[in-house]
């Protein structure tokens, strides 16, 4: 596959034509997504991009949804392509559209979004461009939500949508040395039988996903209705989390633990209402995947200088530091690392640990953790000497 260019010049071709890009292609890597590491000798490090030191680590990203990489750009580039007629007569109108006053405002426009990815090479070519743009930034290793009921409710292949961001996930592997794989998310606000169908409908492709999660609306969707259907994903061997804890109370991240099990939690920056859950959390080093970008604009918080991570750092949770969709959200993984040094004040032993705490976070193997683990200590020992 090719990788779509985006830049406002570019003539759109024929709908399902491949558009510009040399990307190479491969498919033997792609089986199994979290075992290897490049095999090339070629130091992929982050910290040593263009070589200089970048001013964030290098680090996994553990929450981020692939259809909120969808810059305005490729949306219109793909609605090109596909002869989708948009809402939204320029790229500036839909940027302008991008203020939200809560999490379902945000929802609404990133379901209606999705109507210009049709095909594996759409989601080829949007994955692509999340990761090329996260390796600038320094992300080693993703674990990349989607949201298969987004697209099957649409008529789109679940098998079209796995094939379009594994291969951009194997060309990651190969040209940046990036590690990961896919997350399978249930759309929370939709009926479990749905959830259910589409766990079923990939249960064949169970090996090329590291796990499922549950997202979209939270307030009114608690997690209790899905506990059979992460029972149903650890039986194929697959890894659990769940959001829980953005807008929702912390009795839903009690919940995810006790009825789903998760192993990570999604936010989870309600938690800090509930002293016993925080006990727990510590206790048990669960992580939370945070995302202060993100709890800006959804105005989880009202001013990022108020953001909770330094008081759950302090509190000994396991935080982490993630961009959730970063094209609606004013910045990719790095950026969000940016924020915290800046508004927040974090130095970089902080960012380190926060890094380092993705890496432990991660589901990648023992191996790669601890090549993940150097790669940060070797960012700060940069830092230092720079
Ligand atoms: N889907 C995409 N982004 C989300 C978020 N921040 N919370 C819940 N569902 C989402
Ligand atoms: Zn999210």
């Amino acid at each position: 596959m090719t990788a779509i260019d985006t830049s406002p010049t570019t003539a759109a071709p024929a709908p399902g034509t491949p558009l510009t890009g040399t990307t190479p292609t491969s498919s033997d890597h792609l089986r199994s997504p979290l075992s290897g590491t490049s095999s090339s000798g070629t130091d992929f490090s982050g910290s040593h991009l263009s070589g200089t030191v970048l001013a964030t680590p290098p680090t996994a990203e553990l929450h981020l949804h692939v259809e909120g990489t969808l810059e305005p750009e490729l949306v219109f580039a793909l609605a090109d392509r596909n002869d989708v007629d948009l809402p939204f007569a320029s790229v500036d109108e839909l940027r302008a559209a991008y203020s939200f006053g809560s999490l379902q405002e945000f929802l609404d426009l990133y379901y209606a979004c999705t109507a210009v990815l049709q095909t594996a090479q759409d989601f080829h070519d949007l994955a692509w461009a999340y990761l090329e743009r996260a390796h600038a930034q320094g992300l080693r290793h993703v674990e990349m939500f989607f949201d298969p009921q987004a697209h099957t409710s649409r008529d789109v292949d679940v098998d079209e949508v796995i094939d379009g961001l594994t291969q951009a996930l194997g060309e990651a592997r190969e040209r940046f040395g990036i590690t990961g794989g896919l997350i399978l998310c249930f759309l929370r606000h939709l009926p479990v039988g749905d959830a259910a169908a589409t766990l079923e409908s990939v249960a064949h492709r169970a090996s090329d996903l590291i796990g499922v999660g549950l997202d979209s609306s939270e307030v009114g969707f608690p997690p209790a209705a899905f506990a059979r259907v992460f029972d149903r994903a650890r039986a194929l061997g697959l890894h659990v989390v769940a959001h829980a804890g953005e807008e929702g109370p912390p009795s839903y991240v009690t919940d995810a633990l006790d009825l789903l099990r998760v192993e990570r939690v999604d936010h989870g920056v309600r938690s800090l209402e509930d002293d016993a859950l925080v006990a727990r959390l510590v206790a048990d080093r669960v992580p939370l995947t945070v995302c202060p970008l993100s709890n800006l604009r959804l105005a989880v918080v009202s001013d990022l200088a108020e953001h909770p991570l330094p008081r759950m750092l302090e509190a000994g949770l396991l935080v982490t530091v993630n961009s959730d969709d970063p094209a609606y959200f004013g910045g990719y993984v790095g950026d969000n690392y940016e924020a915290l040094r800046d508004v927040l004040g974090l130095d970089d032993d902080m960012l380190a640990l926060l890094a380092t705490n993705s890496v432990e976070a991660s589901f990648a193997d023992a191996g790669r953790k601890a090549e993940l683990t150097a790669e940060v200590q070797a960012w700060r020992e940069a830092r230092r000497a720079a």
